[in-house]
């Protein structure tokens, strides 16, 4: 099948020239074409041409995107959609005053959503998350990361990861599962850590790894959670099995875990709202990619991660929503990129390239989609703009008016 994406007011390509990623200045550099359309064949981008050209070529199909904004597929990254029940009396408790680490620390938090996953069937989580995948597909998201991390036993945390491989083939877009066995301690273990961190290590991860149920291996450092010691036992056997590495870290407190991510070869390292001055400078040398959450920082009203400092000191900088019901109930990227250019100070391209090829590296899949080059998937959003600026300008509301997978029109809107 040869498609013709005919038109649109702009390309914004955010190429890379075959490499990949952006850090520093290259964030500010998203291309825009005017004047050209877009082939695509067998589900890959063939040419970017001149539209006096068209005539030159027959398609099977042409659709007309004039006086709209064509960009890459979006991509995210970080995402806890894999979730049951509902944390808005913790959320009330909140407002009132009492805080987020206080309310896990007092048995709440990650483990309120992980007793409702317990008791909801394969068949229930299914019905749930659907919705939301279906929200983020309608936003152009067509590359979709989901970590497991609510079950935090045996038999819950294989059955949420069979959760999201079942959904990955239910849907068009590609839904990379994220194994977060190590997100707390369950009530079970809450006086033997260590024990916890020995059924990760010697039963979840073999099952997962031999039954390949997830790409990536993520934990979350912290006081009330892992510690750097923990983590390294876990992700040094996370990759020994072939798991790739993503580590929650400095979100509260920086207690070793950004170093262990780095020394480990981790994909990505996401939150850093506290990350040390002296640390910024780490990513500057190696791709492990700084995957940045303004929505935690908005929900849980505290420090932004310095975005501007770490694209200065060479870091590749990512956005995502982290969405999941205690610390980020945002499932709207489009609200996250205005969040970035608004509190972190980002510019509108940096926030552009955060959400696409950057985004994507953080799923190792940069070198797929996340950019619009030949070769590539033909993964598209289109919003009904005439200049991409309008995405950041119109903070939360969904300007997307079709999402396009491997060149099929997967979502339009009414
Ligand atoms: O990324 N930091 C840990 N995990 C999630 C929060 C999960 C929850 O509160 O349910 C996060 O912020
Ligand atoms: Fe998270």
């Amino acid at each position: 099948m040869k498609k013709l994406f005919r038109n649109p007011a702009q390309i914004v390509t955010v190429n890379t020239n075959g490499k990949n990623f952006k850090r520093g200045d290259e964030l500010s550099d998203i291309e825009v074409l005017e004047g050209r359309s877009i082939i695509s064949e067998s589900g890959l981008i063939k040419e970017i041409i001149p539209n006096s050209k068209i005539s030159k070529y027959k398609f099977d199909e042409e659709i007309d995107l004039s006086g709209k904004v064509l960009m890459p597929g979006l991509v995210e990254c970080h995402t806890h959609t894999a979730y049951a029940g509902s944390r808005a009396g913790e959320f009330k408790k909140k407002l009132s005053g009492i805080g987020y680490e206080e309310i896990a620390k007092s048995g709440g938090g990650i483990n309120t959503t992980v007793m409702a996953v317990r008791k909801a069937s394969f068949e229930e989580l299914v019905s749930i998350i659907k919705p939301r995948i279906d929200y983020f597909i309608s936003q152009g998201i067509t590359t979709l990361e989901i970590k497991s991390g609510y079950g935090l036993s045996y038999y819950d945390e294989i059955k949420l990861l069979q959760v999201i491989n079942f959904l990955n083939n239910e849907y068009a877009i590609d839904i990379i599962p994220t194994f977060l066995g190590a997100h707390t301690f369950p009530p079970e273990y809450k006086n033997d850590h260590n024990k916890y961190v020995d059924i990760i290590v010697n039963e979840l991860l073999p099952f997962i790894a031999e039954n390949k149920l997830a790409l990536f291996c993520d934990a979350f450092c912290e006081k009330t959670a892992f510690s750097a010691q923990q983590v390294i036992k876990i992700f040094t056997e996370a990759k020994k099995l072939g798991l790739k590495l993503k580590l929650h870290t400095e979100q509260f407190n920086n207690i070793g875990g950004l170093d262990a991510a780095i020394d480990l070869g981790a994909q990505s390292a996401d939150h850093l709202e506290v990350i040390a001055e002296d640390d910024l400078n780490k990513f500057a040398g190696n791709e492990t990619v700084a995957v940045l959450l303004p929505g935690v920082s908005f929900f849980l009203d505290y420090d932004y991660a310095p975005a501007r400092k770490l694209i200065d000191a060479g870091a590749i900088v990512a956005l995502a929503t982290d969405y999941n019901p205690g610390s980020s109930h945002i499932a709207n990227l489009n609200l996250i990129m205005s969040l970035a250019a608004l509190k972190m100070k980002m510019t509108i391209e940096e926030t552009i390239s955060a959400v696409t090829i950057n985004a994507a590296k953080a799923l190792d899949v940069s070198d797929k989609t996340g950019s619009i080059e030949p070769g590539k998937k033909a993964d598209f959003s289109v919003f009904d703009i005439s200049d991409y600026s309008e995405i950041v300008y119109q903070v939360g509301k969904n300007l997307n008016c079709m999402t396009v997978k491997n060149g099929n029109v997967i979502y339009k809107s009414a």
